[in-house]
């Protein structure tokens, strides 16, 4: 070796500091003091995380090779890992998430995911974390409210809380969010209404808030989202009218707003846009159906059930390019079905409980 080799070696070494023998002691100590505030009790997940080096086959943990500072806290209750084979169980966790994960400045990724046990609010903290970019606590039991100042995490793509206990509103400072792509707030206690400037978060292309408490109207500028492709607002509280403008957003392919108070007519832009699944079922939309199908009006679902629209199937409906499960069920609906290619695999289920509508697959028309 030469000399200057030697000596370059030497000061790599003096600069790196402790990080030869592993991650910063204050990162050690943070990601213990998380491990002692959650209780594993069939796997041993965390028998992994003994020794200096907390970047080196701590299991779940992984850090920047750059910089040695812990990175990713990545743990799946529902995993492919031999962990789970070899015990031929799903994981199990209680306890609750510990602030000292916020001590992890440089961390990217938060996954916590569907340990079905895990309770406690998600640490107010977080939302000083600058670099994160996924929060996932799937599938636990996680309650309190989402931080109100959630949108200072400029870089957040993901935010995952759906099956917990999450109550208060959705924070405004989310619309602050400009790197979200994926909402999922499904299956929580949120209530409040939708913030009026949601339609700020131009990056979001899934925002689903199913199964909550949620109220109000529809914001308009929902349809300003130009990447969204799936909203979910199905089984909440909402009321007004869907927005027209929604119909004809670029690359809207799911509408699900079912189970909820929405009133007024269907949009005749949602018959004839880039929508494949449409579940309006359940709401109390009242009008005619719009007779504006066309070769656009291509739908793998759509569901029209359980609301108040009155007038004939429309007869323009047989020159959709397809539709596979259709339900105009439990309307008010009369007058002949219209006949076409696609209507032959259709089922009475499609159409009872209207008030007079006749022909196949329900009775045939009486002549007079
Ligand atoms: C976690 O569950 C264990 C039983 O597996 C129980 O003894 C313990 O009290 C629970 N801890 C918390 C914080 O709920
Ligand atoms: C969103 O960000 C802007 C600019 O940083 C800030 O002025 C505003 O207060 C934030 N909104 C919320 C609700 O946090
Ligand atoms: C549409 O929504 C209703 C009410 O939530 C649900 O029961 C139904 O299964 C959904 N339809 C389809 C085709 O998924």
């Amino acid at each position: 070796m030469s000399t200057s080799l030697l000596i370059t070696a030497v000061l790599v070494t003096l600069v790196a500091g402790t990080a030869v023998d592993g991650c910063p002691p204050a990162e050690r100590a943070a990601l213990l003091a998380f491990k002692a505030a959650l209780h594993e009790p069939h796997l041993g997940i965390f028998d992994s995380w003994t020794g200096n080096d907390c970047c080196h086959k701590w299991y779940g943990v992984s850090c920047d090779p750059d910089n040695k500072r812990v990175a990713d806290i990545n743990l799946r209750g529902e995993s492919e890992d031999p962990i789970f084979q070899k015990a031929r169980r799903t994981g199990y966790m209680n306890g609750s998430i510990s602030p000292a994960i916020c001590k992890l400045k440089w961390l990217s990724s938060v996954i916590i995911a569907d340990w079905k046990g895990i309770s406690g609010i998600i640490p107010k903290c977080i939302t000083s974390l600058p670099f994160l970019r996924i929060l996932d606590l799937i599938g636990n039991q996680i309650s309190g409210e989402i931080p109100y100042d959630i949108g200072k995490l400029s870089r957040l793509s993901v935010l995952n809380v759906a099956d917990n206990r999450i109550t208060g509103r959705m924070p405004r400072s989310i619309a602050n969010l400009s790197s979200l792509m994926h909402l999922d707030l499904r299956n929580n206690l949120i209530s409040g209404t939708i913030p009026r400037n949601f339609g700020k978060l131009r990056m979001l292309s899934r925002a689903l808030l199913s199964g909550n408490r949620i109220y109000g109207q529809i914001p308009y500028t929902i349809s300003y989202i130009y990447r969204l492709s799936d909203l979910d607002l199905s089984l909440n509280r909402i009321s007004g009218s869907i927005p027209e403008s929604i119909g004809k957003m670029a690359v809207l392919a799911t509408l699900n707003l079912d189970g909820n108070m929405i009133s007024g007519r269907l949009p005749a832009t949602l018959m004839n846009s880039g929508i494949s699944i449409l579940n309006v079922s359940r709401n109390a939309i009242e009008g005619n159906i719009p007779d504006v199908f066309g070769r656009r009006s291509y739908f793998m679902v759509m569901d029209l059930s359980h609301n108040n629209l009155k007038g004939p199937v429309p007869r323009s409906i047989a020159s959709a390019s397809y539709i596979g499960h259709l339900d105009l069920s439990n309307n008010h609906l009369c007058g002949a079905i219209p006949a076409g290619s696609w209507f032959e695999h259709l089922e009475a289920s499609s159409f009872v409980n209207n008030d007079c509508l006749c022909g196949k697959p329900l009775k045939t028309c009486k002549v007079d």
